[in-house]
């Protein structure tokens, strides 16, 4: 899966409190995405089998499937009765029907059979033995208040199931379309040209909704061969994971009403997680490429050629890796489709990857560079997947970053094939690498790779699909690709894919096949050593170089220093440069602490070039203000990525008082003569966190000024692009116009908000015509709502309303949270209570932006308590993480008052109507604790660092 965090965050490209892409990540973790909503009930045991036999068949003894029978092959049959067209409205039913016969292998001798099923009525159920050739008797047992395991339990009466018996389960069942997004689901647009409702069926199964869909062994081990047929409307289109047999579909007449019966081929052996369905009147764009490789939408916006961009990129990235990983694409037809609702951003099913509207869709004209890049990083994302997850699949959940962070890394990859002008390599390091780094130094951190007990929920496996996940395996893969030589990263890749296809896999098999190609090679890395201090511990190390002495060392990083003294430590590799030096950089692999005579200097040293290792370093005094001296005086001598790295790392160590918070702010003394994207992006990020403790105290009036100061020659570097509402050429230069032109209007440069207001009113005066510049629109229609009032808001309402462009409504939606007007903040909190007005997937994210805008911050947090109940009941069990709700509203919070207000609140709710979101509160009581501290004992340092700094002249 993919999610929305970065194009959120993206989105957010601008705002009035200073608030760029980077700065959601890892504070919007992932949102509406990953996260399913589960009730997070202790696991409850299957019930005891009343059998009184002494047949070594009992239950599993945790939440998994015994394994005492496996199932081969599946036979499904599926009939969603629903219309497209609305005006049939008086017949419209959601239902869906279908039958199911699995073929099984029985492993040991047993009484009963589990499997999965939930939300589903059954209405037959059928064991044939199949050596025999007779039906047994069974009964079946779904213990509806166990409802965390899901198990559906077929007891054998009379008879017992034979060691290496085949045998076959069929099961009659019926469900309905709910629009919930998980399982089988309906989703609805509006068509262009008549302005009426249509709906579609469309699936999302991961983690544990295939068994929502038929009864089925949802474990992704559990692999078998599925042929699928869909029964469904006349004038509709079926497409499932693998392509239509050739016979094609036959009409038949089912109630006198016309019906499609379209057969599948079989797929080839696959995990249930990666099922998809689609039923509905979408029309396609064929790649022009390769054959059989399609994009699908609604036919509107295939008509005006929305679906191009996708089209024309997913097969050059397709077959870079399929060069890339030693291994064709094993199937002949790839279909990607573009859902008006859809949890995450998008979903690798095999052979029918489902996207957001957002996430494949580029409208020339409309949607941004950042858009474009999102799509690009998705679209690789899933194709990456159909190697990584569908081909080779992890043993269980607890492995999952063996999906997630090997697609995360692989997109960059893959982008930097199609778009080489992107520098994409390089963005890694601000979109992943820092992100990762920030979250885990929290206490409440992870280990990359959980052990297998402790996941066993589906919330426990729906809580994985987090930052750490996705960003830190990318982070350390990327170290490891560094360490051991990307060639050697290549080829050991390719052995483990070629073992395992088709099959499953722990993290182990990987390091094996990695170290075989570092041995190949004659090399003496060590992965196993090196890497599992990286997936199996919490957390990463701050290592220390001292110029003084020479010393090097390290100790785990955690903000909160004084929470235990850890002893852990990491196999770190470590990549100097030296300043002045010609020689090539000093690496080295750093467990205990050494002395580097080399780093005995009176020039500067940086560790972590590129920063392609996964860890913070600090530096003596000396050597800080050596580095601080270069960037002042030639800034371009110190890599971009390092730039960037060094104000990260000053802010955090900073925060964890390795460092005074005087020296993290003096690292970004300097931007005034940098216009590189990823040293403002570091700082902007970092500064956010300023900005959110001091934006409602006497602080902010002298930081406005000082960012005022910084901003203004990156603001008229970019300026004659901006009042002409173009763009610059390279794709980072884009971004960071965006930067200034946020960073300069939300601390109240007049050119800039003037600008932004002329901008935005001359398409209000005009809206047949639009001014502005894609990139642009976000920072500009969000200042130009702020600077104004209600004809404003109400004309991006209107525009919001009438746009079907996902993107476009993304950056309205986005906009209208910025006004500054209290009643109009507290009317748009309302509508996300209206699913006609806002869309359920999007209502979370609106609230929090809300929150985000300093003059809705208390709005926000009064009206997530009083909606508790209705956001647990209409999200309960669905995929919006009332967590991120909790933990975005309350990212502001440090005062006592507002410490009490949260425990008050989880004093009213019991764990119970919390659910998933009771982490996130003691998370948010923890952070505002230290929020509360941090402010009492910076206030007076900052407040004085800003005032001197915004006086000085440059
Ligand atoms: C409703 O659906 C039926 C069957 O698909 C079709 O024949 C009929 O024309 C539809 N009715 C309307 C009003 O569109
Ligand atoms: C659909 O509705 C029409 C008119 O209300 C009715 O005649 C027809 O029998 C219905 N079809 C089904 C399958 O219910
Ligand atoms: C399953 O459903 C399909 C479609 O309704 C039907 O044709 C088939 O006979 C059913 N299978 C069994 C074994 O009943
Ligand atoms: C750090 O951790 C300690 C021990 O758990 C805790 O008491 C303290 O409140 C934490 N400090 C901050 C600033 O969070
Ligand atoms: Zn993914």
């Amino acid at each position: 899966m993919a999610g929305s965090k970065v194009y959120i965050s993206k989105t957010l490209a601008a705002t009035t409190v200073l608030m760029t892409f980077s700065a959601i990540i890892g504070i919007i973790t992932m949102i509406a995405v990953y996260q399913l909503e589960v009730m997070s009930l202790p696991p409850t045991k299957p019930p005891e089998p009343t059998t009184t036999e002494t047949i070594p068949t009992g239950p599993p003894p945790s939440m998994r499937l015994p394994g005492n029978v496996i199932p081969e092959s599946y036979k499904v049959f599926l009939q969603p009765y629903l219309y497209t067209e609305i005006s049939n409205v008086t017949n419209q039913t959601f239902l869906f029907t279908g039958n199911s016969t699995v073929q099984l292998r029985c492993m040991e001798k047993s009484k009963n059979i589990f499997l999965h099923s939930k939300d589903l009525v059954l209405k037959a159920i059928r064991l044939t033995d199949l050596d025999e050739n007779v039906n047994l008797e069974v009964t079946h047992h779904v213990n509806e208040s166990d409802s965390d395991s899901n198990f559906l339990e077929i007891r054998v009466e009379n008879e017992v199931l034979r060691e290496n018996g085949s045998y076959s389960l069929f099961t009659a069942f019926e469900g309905i379309l709910h629009d919930d997004l998980e399982g089988f689901y309906r989703s609805e647009y509006e068509d262009q040209a008549s302005g009426e409702k249509r709906f579609l069926a469309a699936s999302q199964m991961e983690p544990t909704d295939a068994r929502k869909v038929f009864p089925c062994f949802d474990e992704p081990a559990m692999k078998a061969y599925f042929e699928i047929t869909i029964i469904h409307r006349e004038g509709t289109t079926a497409l499932t994971n693998w392509p239509m047999t050739a016979s094609g579909s036959n009409t038949i007449i089912i109630d006198g009403e016309s019906w499609l019966v379209t057969p599948f081929a079989t797929t080839s052996k696959m995990s249930t997680y990666i099922l998809a369905i689609t039923v509905s009147d979408f029309t396609s764009q064929p790649s022009p490429h390769r054959e059989g490789i399609k994009v699908w939408a609604r036919p509107d916006a295939v008509d005006a050629k929305h679906t191009d961009y996708a089209a024309t990129i997913t097969v050059p990235i397709l077959e870079y890796y399929e060069e890339e990983f030693g291994i064709k694409y094993p199937l002949n037809k790839l279909d990607e489709i573009a859902l008006p609702d859809l949890g995450p951003g998008a979903m690798e099913n095999w052979g029918l990857i489902t996207y957001r509207e957002s996430a494949l869709l580029f409208v020339e004209g409309v949607s941004s560079e950042t858009n474009k890049e999102w799509i690009a990083t998705i679209i690789a994302h899933e194709l990456a997947h159909q190697w990584f997850g569908n081909l080779v699949t992890m043993n269980w959940w607890n492995e999952i970053w063996l999906n997630e962070g090997f697609a995360t890394y692989m997109a960059y990859k893959g982008v930097d094939k199609v778009e080489p002008s992107w520098n994409v390599k390089d963005l890694i390091v601000i979109n992943e690498v820092q992100e990762a780094l920030e979250v885990d130094a929290l206490t409440t951190s992870h280990p990359l790779c959980s052990a297998e007990e402790d996941i066993q929920t589906p919330s426990d496996i729906a809580g994985l699909f987090d930052v750490i996940t996705y960003s830190k395996g990318a982070a350390v893969l990327r170290m490891l690709s560094y360490y051991i030589g990307e060639n050697q990263f290549k080829m050991g890749i390719r052995s483990y894919l070629n073992e395992f296809k088709y099959s499953n896999v722990v993290q182990k098999d990987l390091w094996r096949h990695l170290q075989q190609a570092v041995d190949d090679a004659h090399r003496l890395e060590n992965v196993e050593d090196v890497m599992k201090s990286w997936t199996q511990q919490v957390g990463y190390p701050v290592v220390t170089v001292n110029t003084n002495d020479g010393k090097v060392y390290q100790e785990h990083f955690l903000l909160n220093k004084t929470e235990h003294m850890s002893t852990l430590q990491w196999q770190v590799p470590i990549i100097t440069v030296k300043d002045g030096s010609t020689d090539k950089p000093i690496t080295f692999l750093l467990t205990d602490e050494v002395t580097k005579s080399e780093f005995k200097s009176d020039r500067w040293v940086l560790a972590n070039v590129n920063r392609t290792g996964f860890y913070r370093v600090n530096y003596n005094k000396e050597n800080w203000q050596r580095l601080i001296q270069q960037l002042e005086t030639r800034p371009n001598e110190i890599f971009t990525i390092n730039r960037g790295q060094l104000i990260d790392d000053a802010f955090n160590l900073a925060r964890a008082k390795y460092v005074n918070v005087t020296l993290a702010l003096d690292t970004t003394k300097y931007l005034k003569n940098d216009t590189e994207y990823i040293p403002w992006q570091s700082a902007v990020h970092n500064l956010d966190y300023f900005i959110l403790m001091f934006d409602r105290s006497e602080v902010y009036g002298p930081m406005q000024a000082y960012l005022r100061k910084q901003v203004i020659p990156l603001y008229e570097y970019f300026e004659n692009y901006t009042i002409h509402s173009e763009v610059p050429e390279s794709h980072t230069a884009q971004f960071n116009q965006i930067n200034a032109i946020s960073v300069a209007c939300a601390n109240g440069f007049k050119n800039c908000t003037d600008m932004a207001s002329s901008l935005f009113n001359r398409w209000r005066e005009n809206d047949t015509y639009q001014p502005i510049h894609p990139n642009l629109k976000t920072t500009i229609y969000c200042n130009a709502i702020a600077a104004g009032g209600e004809d404003e808001w109400e004309f991006a309402w209107e525009r919001f309303q009438n746009s079907t462009v996902a993107t476009e409504r993304d950056k309205l939606r986005y906009a209208l949270s910025c006004t500054k007007q209290i009643w109009l903040l507290n009317r748009y909190l309302q509508y996300t209570l209206d699913p006609n007005k806002i869309r359920k997937m999007d209502a979370v994210s609106t609230i929090i932006y809300i929150a985000r805008n300093v003059a809705g911050q208390a709005l926000a947090w009064d009206f997530v308590r009083a909606q508790w109940n209705y956001f647990s009941q209409q999200y309960d069990g669905g995929i919006i993480a009332l967590g991120e709700l909790i933990d975005e509203v309350t990212l502001r919070f440090s005062t006592e008052y507002e410490l009490q207000q949260l425990k008050q609140f989880q004093a009213e709710h019991g764990e119970d109507s919390l659910g998933s979101a009771s982490r996130a509160l003691e998370q948010a009581i923890e952070r505002t604790e230290a929020n509360i501290k941090w402010v009492k004992e910076n206030k007076r340092t900052v407040l004085e660092w800003f005032r001197r700094e915004s006086k000085t002249a440059y």
